[in-house]
């Protein structure tokens, strides 16, 4: 594994597009000043990624920053999402997200949650996919994925697929995360990325995580950021305005890969999910 990471580093997708592997994600920012401001500060701090849904409300406010950032466009990659409220008019709920978003084309729009819990959705989701496809093969959109599905989800998507997801975006930190469905993804060449990647904060006081962010010099979330990085994740931590500066260092800034603190002995990952599993607080 290729431990050298900063942050322009890339994924190259299932269909050859490169996403950045370290981005801002805007759930739960106001539209407006908020939104606008922690894109802005990101994008300055040298993030190229940002993640956005409709459910966010915020798609505006992503627009407006990325348009006024002075930074080409196509250096840019934004991803949205279809809520499942939409799953009857995935045409008309991606136009809006494209009018909102205002940027000419939408880089990743994903299907934010498969509802799996409602029997006879799979035809559901099989005819969204395939209006997905259809959005792609008319370039409004680079990449087309998936997010919350587990790997029956996924068989099913792929069984009537001609285009199968470039990403699938599922929670992933020590404390939760799925390795089957992460190596699933990852054999079918679908793109693993990570979201509440920092715990929403509920655990960055964990000992262990502590421990190994002292050990290294690091904080707890740059520890989290970086674990998630080394299981071949594409991250997308909210990082409140004063933090951006942090995780972006834990990239490096330009060109010089600073994460030596990836080679020293008891920052695997498996040492850190060992020692996870032996503390007493994981369950
Ligand atoms: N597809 C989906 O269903 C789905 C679901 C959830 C999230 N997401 C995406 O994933 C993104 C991130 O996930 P998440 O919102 O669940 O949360 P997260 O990234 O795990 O945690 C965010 C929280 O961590 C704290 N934090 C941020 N930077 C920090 C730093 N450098 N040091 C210490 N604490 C820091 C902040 O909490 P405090 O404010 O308490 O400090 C922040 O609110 C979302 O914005 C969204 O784009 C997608």
């Amino acid at each position: 594994m290729n431990l050298q990471k900063n942050i322009g580093s890339q994924a190259v997708l299932n269909n050859g597009l490169n996403m950045p592997m370290l981005g801002l994600g805007v759930w739960q920012m106001r539209e407006g000043a908020e939104t606008e401001n922690a894109v802005r500060w990101a994008l300055d701090a040298g993030y190229r990624l940002i993640d956005s849904a409709k459910l966010y409300r915020n798609e505006r406010s992503v627009g407006r920053a990325v348009r006024s950032s002075g930074i080409r466009r196509e250096e840019i990659f934004v991803t949205t999402k279809l809520w499942p409220t939409d799953f009857g008019r995935v045409e008309r709920a991606f136009e809006g997200s494209l009018q909102r978003l205002d940027l000419g084309y939408i880089d990743l729009y994903l299907i934010h949650f498969p509802v799996a819990f409602i029997p006879g959705f799979a035809s559901i989701r099989r005819r969204v996919w395939s209006t997905l496809e259809k959005l792609y093969a008319r370039r409004l959109v680079r990449a087309i994925g998936v997010s919350n599905y587990d790997q029956s989800n996924i068989d099913e998507t792929m069984s009537a697929a001609t285009i199968p997801p470039a990403v699938n975006q599922i929670r992933l930190n020590p404390f939760v995360y799925d390795r089957k469905l992460i190596q699933f993804c990852q054999s079918r060449g679908i793109a693993v990325e990570a979201y509440s990647p920092l715990t929403r904060a509920r655990r960055l006081n964990h000992p262990v995580i502590t421990r190994i962010a002292a050990n290294h010099g690091r904080s707890p979330a740059q520890v989290l950021i970086r674990w998630a990085l080394q299981h071949g994740a594409i991250v997308i931590p909210i990082d409140i305005a004063s933090k951006i500066p942090e995780a972006a260092e834990l990239c490096g800034r330009r060109e010089t890969p600073i994460l030596e603190i990836a080679r020293s002995p008891d920052f695997t990952l498996e040492k850190l999910k060992d020692a996870l599993k032996r503390s007493a607080e994981i369950h």
